[in-house]
């Protein structure tokens, strides 16, 4: 039986074995973050040189630390690391992460399975080697020795490339995407994604996953911990091609495995797949604010004709529907729209389009029964005036009263210069998925129909 991750992720004491005074040491970087982290417990330094670092009394070995320890670092060159695991097993610390590089990504698996064997019928966990570690935001720890720690949300995260998600932090940070864990997966000698999918599946803090992975090790509880998941469950999985997969072999030693069969194998799970990490954001945006749509049928709002045939395109290129209005949306539409004009889906509302005509077409496709999620679309074609438009989209996304009745995700997607940008910044910010091309709204928008029937497979809608 293995381990649960609650006290690997809610530590109550962390030693850093390799604690260093000097700045240039990942040691120093690692039990930095750690202190300087707005969180409360128990930090040891450990280094067999020193008596004091950053003002805490260092011991020489873990062995030594009075009290129990429920995290250790371990930034200590590969050749010293067996050592320092045994020592952690034997005083029974709960998670290990080995930060250190030097094994199997460099064709180094003797080392990797002599750690496997230290573990063995113990309760120790390790995340790593080769990894940058985790950061907590829910309760503020930082437990990696990389610097920026993400805005606090309901995403969590796993990256087997610790650089890259290092990289989606910034990234998340700037799309105004919270984050509630962000895990470096590393070689996985012990923790899996397998494992980190059933810890964020009843996570309270988490309500939506995202996994970038290169390898798969054990392909069976991959799709097990998917399927058994209570949450949806985003998988970018790299090293489609040939080329991808040479890189993913020298990068973190992994075997990339057929695409297709892996496309297949996590759909059937229940998974959904994003071609790169900017779509899983697209879509973690989505999920993490919006109802999930009970059906594919897709209402599309806009100011320009171009737009909507844009969307309509994207929507059904990716499984969607664009539905006819029925009579009684149509006769709603028509009475808000200029003689010259009928309301058609996309319901153009033409270029002087303002924040009546949004709001009233918006609330209209709310109110049919025929629709299952709306797109709510603006063009900043000069006559246009996107406050109007981001105005009405805000407090239709917000009236939580509409979601609470009608239960159907409203997307916005928008094509303009600087002025548009400052904007939606604002709504990203208030947590409005607004995106910049038809593609990428239309692919959220899948998600939440995935999510949907997700739900319906769960009996849950
Ligand atoms: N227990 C505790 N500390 C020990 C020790 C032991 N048994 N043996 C040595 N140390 C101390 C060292 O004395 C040193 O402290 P000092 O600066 O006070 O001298 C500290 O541990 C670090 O050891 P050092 O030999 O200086 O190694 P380093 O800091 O140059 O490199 C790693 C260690 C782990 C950072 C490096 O080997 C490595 O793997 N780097 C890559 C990490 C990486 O990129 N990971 C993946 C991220 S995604």
């Amino acid at each position: 039986m293995k381990q649960k991750l609650d006290k690997f992720f809610k530590p109550k004491s962390i030693a850093v074995i390799g604690a260093s005074n000097n700045i240039t040491k990942i040691g120093n970087a690692a039990l930095k973050n750690i202190l300087v982290s707005d969180y409360e417990c128990k930090v040891y330094p450990i280094n067999p040189h020193e008596k004091f670092i950053m003002g805490l009394k260092c011991y020489k070995k873990i062995t030594k630390v009075p009290g129990e320890i429920d995290l250790a670092l371990i930034s200590v060159p590969a050749a010293i690391v067996p050592q320092v695991v045994k020592e952690c097993v034997q005083k029974k610390v709960h998670g290990v992460i080995i930060i250190s590089s030097g094994f199997s990504e460099v064709g180094n698996l003797e080392k990797e399975d002599e750690i496997k064997r230290l573990i063995k019928g113990s309760k120790t966990r390790i995340l790593g080697p080769n990894t940058m570690g985790y950061k907590n935001a829910s309760i503020n720890l930082d437990a990696s020795f990389a610097f920026g720690m993400p805005r606090k949300g309901n995403l969590a995260l796993a990256s087997q490339s610790g650089a890259l998600g290092m990289g989606m932090i910034y990234l998340a940070n700037n799309e105004f995407v919270g984050l509630s864990k962000i895990v470096g997966v590393g070689n996985k000698l012990d923790i899996d994604d397998d494992d980190l999918i059933d810890y964020f599946s009843t996570d309270p803090e988490t309500k939506v996953i995202g996994l970038y992975v290169e390898g798969i090790k054990n392909g069976r509880a991959f799709m097990t911990s998917i399927k058994a998941c209570h949450k949806p469950v985003l998988v970018v999985k790299a090293g489609r091609t040939e080329a991808g997969a040479r890189a993913t072999a020298s990068h973190t030693g992994s075997m990339a495995g057929s695409d297709e069969i892996y496309g297949a194998a996590i759909k059937q799970a229940g998974g959904i797949r994003c071609r790169d990490v900017v779509e899983l954001f697209d879509m973690a945006r989505a999920l993490s604010g919006q109802p999930p749509a009970q059906g594919n049928r897709i209402g599309i709002i806009t100011n320009g004709g171009g737009l909507g045939i844009l969307l309509a395109d994207a929507c059904v290129a990716n499984g969607l529907r664009i539905p006819k209005l029925s009579q009684k949306t149509y006769k709603r539409i028509d009475k808000i729209l200029p003689d010259i004009v009928s309301p058609n889906n996309p319901v153009d509302l033409i270029a002087d389009a303002g924040f009546y005509r949004y709001e009233a077409a918006t609330r209209a496709l709310l109110e049919d029964p025929n629709i299952d999620g709306i797109i709510v679309a603006s063009v900043h074609g000069g006559y246009a005036r996107p406050r109007e438009y981001t105005g009405a989209i805000l407090k239709m996304v917000r009236e939580r009263k509409l979601h609470e009745e009608y239960k159907k995700p409203i997307l916005g997607f928008w094509v303009g210069g600087r002025e548009f940008e400052d904007l939606v910044l604002d709504l990203k910010a208030a947590g409005v998925p607004i995106y910049p091309s038809s593609w990428r709204v239309a692919r959220a928008m899948l998600a939440l129909y995935l999510e949907g029937q997700r739900l319906k497979r769960e009996k849950k809608i």
